[in-house]
């Protein structure tokens, strides 16, 4: 054959690597970067991997050309013949580093990386948004694959809140300076430790069923609630320490906070999930933490509950922002959040209207001072009172995501008594 004309787009110098695996590895690879019908040029040290890399090429539907002798060494010569040639990965990005010389995940958004699409590619599988796909990646079945599923336009600020004020209930809490209380105030204070425990396992596992869901394509989204689960999980762990720190423990579930809790648990759309769960749920959260810090009767039960409230507080902000893009985008998904809260008022009615009594009593003993009736009285009446503030905040919240007072007046008079 005339080698007149013919030429390499690509030199590949195997030297004596022996036929193998690692050889056709990096003959395949090389092809891979090259476009279609250009020619490869392996040199090898011998003659005598001719064969195999005729075979080779057979199998892959590349075409050998020809062999040349060169002396010490031998050259061949292989046309690229893909069936599809793969897209040019990016090369030469440098981000831009911020004043302080840091690196944020919103700086990220360059080149490949940052094509952000309205709708997951299919087939995506793990390959990270940006990397270079080979064909033949297998369908993951991600259910949530539209951006609108997951995003909240504060997500990327709030990733970033969310690991500058991660802290340590082991380290981070003056636990020697707990004090001995008198019983009735220890006992409120684990009743109340018990049942924001309980809460908090609903609130870890619920987003917990959402996320293998999401398309990685929105890995931004996975990275966020990654932080919203070590929230959870880290308050399991502290209200579970004070219940257990100051000579009480753990006290009574009522099966009316796990129907409520249930209740949530079991919806499967994502927008209900995130309405019922971070604006109303959470956010009513943040008023009963506000009061237990407000009325809290050591130290170390305040700083619990102060720090909780502030990892609370970005997650109702993600659940805010989440709810209200998609309302300001598609007016008519403010029925679905009307359904979502009356659906489960019909799974709570069906067991009985009421309240956990174990809870309403250690925080009027709580908010009150002490269990004597003067006090119990007062304490009740605090109680009231928080139920007026956590109505009037639902309201705000409700009409800072989109809705009509009217709507958002049904939707909040007729929130769990559960709080959560
Ligand atoms: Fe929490
Ligand atoms: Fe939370």
């Amino acid at each position: 054959m005339d080698v007149h004309g013919l030429t390499p787009a690509r030199q590949l110098d195997v030297g004596d690597i022996p036929v193998g695996p690692d050889l056709f590895l990096l003959v395949k690879n090389a092809l891979q970067r090259m476009k279609q019908g250009q020619l490869l040029e392996v040199i090898g040290s011998g003659s005598h991997i001719k064969h195999d890399l005729q075979s080779w090429c057979r199998l892959n539907r590349h075409t050998f050309v020809m062999a040349l002798d060169g002396g010490d060494h031998y050259r061949f010569l292989i046309r690229n013949n893909p069936v599809k040639e793969l897209e040019q990965p990016d090369w030469g990005i440098k981000l831009p580093l911020r004043k302080d010389g840091r690196l944020d995940i919103r700086d990220w958004f360059e080149g490949r990386v940052g094509e952000l699409r309205e709708q997951a590619p299919a087939y995506v599988g793990f390959v990270p948004r940006g990397a270079v796909a080979e064909p033949g990646v297998p369908d993951f079945g991600f259910g949530l694959n539209r951006k609108d599923d997951v995003w909240s336009g504060n997500l990327l600020d709030l990733y970033e809140q969310a690991k500058e004020k991660q802290w340590n209930a082991s380290t981070d809490i003056a636990w020697n300076e707990l004090p001995a209380l008198p019983e009735e105030m220890e006992w409120a204070v684990c009743q109340i430790m018990t049942f924001l425990a309980e809460n908090e396992y609903s609130a870890l596992y619920i987003p917990a069923k959402f996320m293998a869901q999401i398309s990685p394509h929105y890995i931004e989204a996975l990275m966020y609630l990654s932080t919203l689960i070590q929230d959870e999980s880290r308050h399991i762990e502290a209200f579970t320490k004070r219940a257990l720190a100051g000579g009480g423990g753990l006290q009574y579930s009522s099966a009316l906070t796990e129907r409520s809790l249930h209740s949530l648990f079991i919806q499967e759309d994502y927008f209900k999930s995130s309405f019922l769960l971070h604006v109303l749920g959470e956010g009513t959260f943040l008023d009963l933490l506000t009061f237990i810090e407000e009325h809290a009767p050591d130290p170390v039960t305040r700083q619990i509950v102060a720090l909780a409230k502030i990892d609370e507080g970005r997650h109702v902000a993600y659940g805010i922002g989440h709810v209200r893009h998609i309302i300001e985008c598609h007016s008519g998904m403010v029925q679905a959040l009307v359904d979502a809260a009356n659906e489960r008022n019909e799974y709570l009615d069906a067991a009985g209207a009421g309240e956990n009594s174990h809870l309403m009593e250690a925080l009027a003993i709580l908010a009150g001072g002490g269990r004597k009736p003067e006090q119990l009285k007062r304490g009740f009446a605090l109680v009231r009172k928080l139920k007026v503030v956590m109505h009037e905040h639902r309201m705000q919240r409700l009409l800072q995501i989109g809705l009509e007072r009217d709507t958002a007046e049904t939707i909040s008079r007729t929130h769990t008594p559960n709080f959560m």
